[in-house]
């Protein structure tokens, strides 16, 4: 048994995310941790709303809410939105919660201590009509690169390009709209990232099994240098952390805060201590997952994001937790294991707020129950590459896997089974629990049930090394082939036509169809959690084990157990309804 901490990255407050956010990260990270609970292993899944910076502040203000109530509400959003897609997050924490402030403030101190922080005075610029500096989103103008009307401070919209507030042409506030600005002086602390550049390049280069993906981007920036150019880790605003040297004040950084990206990973640690709060354990019960010297040295730690989050784990963050151990008091968890994503489009387009382009999690859950979403959005996850939504493409989904392959399947063995034999398996019950009725069973198998015992023996292993590899696509779609092999069972072992003439034989296929769906069940439980528990109910159980001796797993339900036709698993999704959706969300 295994321990393993597993965070997805924390999506932002500031509104309902999109298909895409959740396939990037809090998704697959669900269905990992799903599997490895599963399989017995001791797992601790972590989440919680990045709720600081100006996008937060902005989306406040645009809401006309006190930004502390905003994210309140919010954050309540979110969770019942992980909720609604069944993400079985341990705890799902808030980035702006007192731990994270203590730990953020923590963590400022010790890379002080180990003269990683420069104080460093900057030009920022400062509008006069609002009385307060303009940082990252707060300034709007024209890019200098590309002449996009709408560039923001920190960056262009339209060409990508990271830009510094005061090189935008005909700067203007974007709270107020004026133009009245000036550039003035303003002190701020930079972490020295580039001290710890070969001690970083080395980390990652051990890190030869991590998907490309995560470990190109990462020698990118080293090589690169930029990302590792000392960065600003504070801001003049006033919704953050505020400014502190572990508990002691910062002299002359009164009224800042910290940069959103700086605190923002902390809150892994943080959330893990807000989850040790809220189930009343001590502190030792979350630093046994995070600190090397208080039990974490068997933690396995894995964390799940989109691509453009990917320079921040492997350089930002890695650098704030190697910082702090610089005298080796603080041995904090580094990640082991870094799984991003490429981006999901909306029809060969971007998802677009702005535009109402694309699905929300919010109007996706209005439209149909989360495993559809989850089937489809897992089965095109954009591991390799980006991949693409569409209508149809969605209907496929819903209508050839869901409905004909597995729907169908535990359908018909369902109704066959009641009409023919009743609400319970057909059979002679076993006489006492463990007798050998159920051995008899096993050796009444045909060659046909043989057949299918190996072929499942096989694809199950594959699906599970899919799984522990985080192969997640893959895994999908042996799970697939999974349920097709019981179909293709069905149709040859036609239990249908076996009654006429052998009700004995009929009654064998019909329980060795019930006992695949036992198993479809527990298999599918990672990506159809809520689809696995209704096939469980079916079958009267609430629960079964993992299938690691798979013969007996096949044999688990006996003649003689109860069971109920479930209602239909899955709707199909017609041609009309489908027509009528992807008007809806072209877009404005
Ligand atoms: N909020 C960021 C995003 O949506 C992700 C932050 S991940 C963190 O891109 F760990 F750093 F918080
Ligand atoms: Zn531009």
């Amino acid at each position: 048994m295994a321990r393993v901490l597993i965070t997805s990255a924390l999506p932002y407050i500031n509104g309902v995310k999109h298909l895409g956010n959740l396939v990037g990260s809090q998704l697959p990270a669900d269905v990992y941790a799903r599997y490895l609970r599963a399989r017995g292993h001791e797992v601790l899944f972590i989440c919680a709303t990045d709720e600081h910076g100006t996008p937060a502040e902005l989306a406040a203000a645009k809401a006309g809410e006190p930004v502390a109530d905003y994210c309140a509400r919010l954050w309540q959003v979110q969770k019942d939105l992980a909720d609604g897609f069944a993400l079985s997050f341990d705890h799902f924490g808030r980035s702006s919660s007192t731990r994270n402030h203590r730990l953020t403030q923590h963590f400022a101190g010790r890379l002080a201590d180990a003269g990683l922080i420069e104080e460093i005075s900057e030009r920022q610029v400062y509008s006069i009509d609002d009385g307060r500096f303009l940082p990252d989103r707060y300034i709007e103008g024209t890019c200098p690169n590309c002449g996009y009307p709408r560039a923001r401070g920190d960056q262009c919209e339209n060409c990508t390009k990271q830009l510094d507030p005061t090189e935008l042409i005909e700067p203007r506030s974007a709270i107020s709209g004026s133009t009245n600005l000036e550039v003035r002086e303003t002190k701020h602390l930079h972490l020295r990232q580039s001290k710890l550049r070969d001690e970083l390049r080395a980390w990652i280069a051990a890190k030869t099994d991590w998907p490309l993906l995560s470990t190109s981007i990462a020698l990118k920036w080293l090589d690169d240098g930029d990302g590792l150019q000392d960065r600003g880790i504070t801001r003049d605003l006033d919704w953050g952390i505020p400014v502190r040297r572990g508990t002691e004040p910062w002299p002359g950084m009164e009224g800042k805060v910290f940069y959103v990206w700086f605190d923002a990973p902390i809150e892994y640690i943080a959330a893990t201590a807000e989850w040790a709060d809220a189930t009343g354990q001590p502190d030792a019960a979350w630093q046994r997952w995070w600190r090397e010297d208080l039990g974490a040295s068997d933690v396995r730690y894995v964390e799940f994001m989109g691509k453009d989050n990917v320079p921040f784990h492997t350089l930002s963050f890695p650098a704030t937790i190697l910082g702090a151990n610089f005298d080796g008091a603080e041995p904090w968890k580094l990640v082991n294991y870094i799984k991003s994503f490429n981006y999901l489009n909306y029809d060969g387009g971007k998802f677009s707020t702005s535009q109402g382009r694309g699905i929300f999690m919010d109007q996706a859950l209005g439209i149909l129950p989360s495993d559809y979403w989850r089937w489809w959005l897992m089965s095109n996850v954009p591991e390799g590459n980006d991949s693409n939504f569409t209508w149809e493409s969605f209907q496929a989904g819903v209508n050839k896997d869901l409905a004909d392959v597995l729907g169908n399947f535990v359908s018909r063995v369902t109704k066959f089974a009641h009409a023919r034999f009743g609400a319970t398996l057909p059979g002679t019950p076993p006489t006492e629990p463990s007798s050998p009725t159920c051995l008899a069973d096993f050796s009444e198998w045909s060659p046909a049930e043989r057949a299918v015992a190996e072929d499942l023996a096989r694809r199950i292993a594959a699906y599970e090394a899919n799984l522990e590899a985080m192969e997640l696509r893959k895994a999908a779609q042996e799970l697939r082939a999974i349920w097709v092999v019981g179909n293709e069972y069905l149709q040859s072992a036609a239990p249908w036509t076996a009654i006429k003439t052998d009700p004995a034989r009929a009654a064998a296929i019909t329980r060795f169809a019930f006992n695949l769906i036992r198993l479809y069940a527990v298999l599918s439980r990672p990506f159809l959690p809520d689809t696995a528990d209704r096939m469980l109910a079916a079958l009267g159980l609430a629960d079964a084990d993992w299938p690691t001796d798979l013969e007996a797993a096949l044999r688990a339900l006996p003649a003689g157990h109860g069971f109920e036709v479930p209602p239909v698993l899955f709707a199909k999704l017609d041609d009309t309804r489908r027509a009528e959706l992807e008007t809806r969300f072209a877009g404005v």
